[in-house]
Formats: C-alpha cells, sequence, structure tokens
C-alpha cells in the first residue's frame, strides 16, 4: 500500500517498502567478514556510492552495472525485497548491501562480525532539498504541502525517517567501534579520484589507474543520468514519476541556496549549531 507507514523503533518509514517482519529481520542480519554495508540516510550520495561499490567489485565484468538496476545489486537489508535478492548473491563474493536505518539498529549485528561499513553524509541542507523534490516524485512518500513545513519537518526531525542529526550523529560515534570509513557527497564531488582511492584502500581493493578511470566515467552524474540501471526509470510511474522531479535530479552541491530563504538559512544554522555541538566527529558543514 502506497500510503502505509511503518514505525519502527520510533521512526517512520515507507511502509510501501518495508513491513515489521523486515525491519526486524535486518536488526538480526548475519553479517560475514566480506560484507560491504552501504549506510546512508536518504538523499546523501546512496545510489552514486552503490554504483561505486558496484564497479570497485565488478572484476571488469560491467553487464551488472549496464543490466542490473541498483537496488538489486546493492539492495536495502530492510527493504520487504530483501530476501529475494539476497538469495540471488554469488556466494563467493563480497555481499553488497545498502541500508538506511540507524545505527542502534543494527550496531549489535555489525558487532559480531568485521563487516566493512562505508558510511557516506552529505551536507543537510542539500540532503532537504533532494528530499524536498524526492518527496514530490515518490508516490510512496506524502507530497509536501509547502517547501517551508519540509523545512521545519525535517529540523524536527519529524519526517520519514527522522532526524537527520541524530542518523549522522549515531553513525559516527560507532566509527572506532567498527569497521567503518566516512565519505562525504561533497568530496566524492570535489575530489573523485582521491576519494576513490581512499575507499579502495579501505576495501583492500587496489586499482589501476585505468581500473580508476573506467569507474570514475561509469560514476559520472552524465553516465548514471542516462543509465537505466542506475536512473531509477525501470521504476513504474504510479510509483516514481521523473516527470515530477528525475531522481538523478541535479547532482551539484550547494543547491540548497536556490531553495532557502535567509530566515530558513538562519533557524536552521541555529537548529545545526545546537544538535550537532555533541557529534564526535567535526564536521565540514557547520
Ligand atoms: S536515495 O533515495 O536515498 O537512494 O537517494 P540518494 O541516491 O541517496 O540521493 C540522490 C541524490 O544523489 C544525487 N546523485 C549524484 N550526484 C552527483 N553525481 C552522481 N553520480 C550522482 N548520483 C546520484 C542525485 O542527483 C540526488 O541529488 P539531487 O540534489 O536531488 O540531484
Amino acid at each position: 500500500d502506497l500510503d502505509s507507514v511503518e514505525v519502527f523503533d520510533g521512526i517512520c518509514f515507507p511502509g510501501y517498502l518495508h513491513s515489521p517482519e523486515s525491519l526486524q529481520a535486518a536488526c538480526a542480519f548475519q553479517f560475514q567478514d566480506t560484507d560491504v554495508l552501504l549506510a546512508t540516510f536518504p538523499k546523501s550520495g546512496t545510489t552514486w556510492m552503490q554504483q561505486i561499490l558496484s564497479l570497485i567489485f565488478c572484476e571488469g565484468d560491467l553487464r551488472p552495472i549496464h543490466h542490473c538496476p541498483s537496488w538489486a545489486r546493492m539492495p536495502w537489508l530492510e527493504h520487504i525485497s530483501f530476501q529475494g535478492f539476497l538469495a540471488q548473491m554469488d556466494p563467493a563474493r563480497p555481499r553488497l548491501l545498502t541500508t538506511h536505518l540507524q545505527a542502534r539498529a543494527l550496531a549489535p549485528a555489525l558487532k559480531k562480525s568485521n563487516a566493512r561499513v562505508v558510511y557516506v553524509a552529505r551536507h543537510p541542507k542539500d540532503v532537504l532539498v533532494s528530499f524536498y523534490h524526492f518527496h514530490r516524485m515518490a508516490s510512496f512518500l506524502p507530497d509536501p504541502s509547502s517547501f517551508q513545513d519540509f523545512v521545519d519537518k525535517f529540523l524536527e526531525g519529524k519526517g520519514f525517517y527522522n532526524s537527520w542529526f541524530d542518523h549522522v550523529k549515531e553513525w559516527l560515534s560507532l566509527l572506532q567501534d567498527l569497521n567503518m570509513l566516512f565519505v562525504t557527497y561533497e568530496e566524492l564531488h570535489q575530489e573523485p579520484r582521491r576519494a576513490l582511492r581512499k575507499l579502495s584502500e579501505f576495501l583492500g581493493r587496489p586499482l589501476g589507474v585505468q581500473e580508476e578511470d573506467l569507474i570514475l566515467g561509469h560514476s559520472s552524474f552524465s553516465f548514471m543520468r542516462q543509465s537505466r540501471a542506475a536512473n531509477y526509470s525501470l521504476v513504474p510511474r504510479e510509483i516514481m514519476d521523473p516527470a515530477r522531479s528525475p531522481f538523478l535530479r541535479k547532482g551539484v552541491v550547494g543547491d540548497w541556496q536556490e531553495h532557502f530563504t535567509p530566515e530558513q538559512n538562519e533557524k536552521f544554522n541555529a537548529v545545526y549549531q545546537a544538535k550537532m555541538s555533541d557529534c564526535s566527529v567535526c564536521l565540514p558543514w557547520s
């Protein structure tokens, strides 16, 4: 049901993609040391990092990049569809997984293994803008009544997936306890090759310069925007309507400046300061 809401641990998830059983199963998932888990708050660069990770692990075989949709290559642990995708994974290769769950839901399961976690975060004002447009195009999320209302809900942490602030703080508080790498959307944007090298080192997958070029080319915004396996055009229009807003919408840093009024910006900054003052990592967005 497109309109249903699944509340789990006080957090609202789209009922179209989640069930109590799928959420509980995610928390009890048995990770393997070879697993790679991509964790993000929505709209932080998930699809982009899914593309990069799939490419790092593709071993020269680009067929899945062209023909297998990103959500099947790197399925979300907590989605209803997860068990089906898991069953199709090659047991001889590292499993590439995705989650939007908060850290507290997955930390106990993750701590039982040495699985790698890549946490991607993005400037929260750009996350908000991207999420706003995503709410307009995805029918499993409610249409925002106004941008102002959306800003208020985001700052209160009362929207779907709740608080960006808590998501980032909780995951980053585990940076030392888990086998985890922190990457920002902005560094992927500004220094893609450097970010790629940081990733390949963390993953223990050294890359030659030609491989790097191939990965950078196939994870560029322009490539992904026209790729049916990365741009969500395989999803029926009734579920995601690109005429309202394309999934790969702009792919830039700082689009918030086109959306925020000075008052909204001031309020956002005040909430950011208050909420992030106890963050364990020094973040570039203050
Ligand atoms: S989701 O629904 O949580 O999986 O969304 P997510 O993939 O995290 O976020 C979508 C935004 O990421 C942008 N994107 C990219 N930007 C730059 N380069 C590449 N290759 C790329 N791929 C995806 C996408 O355009 C969305 O951001 P906005 O600001 O809306 O354009």
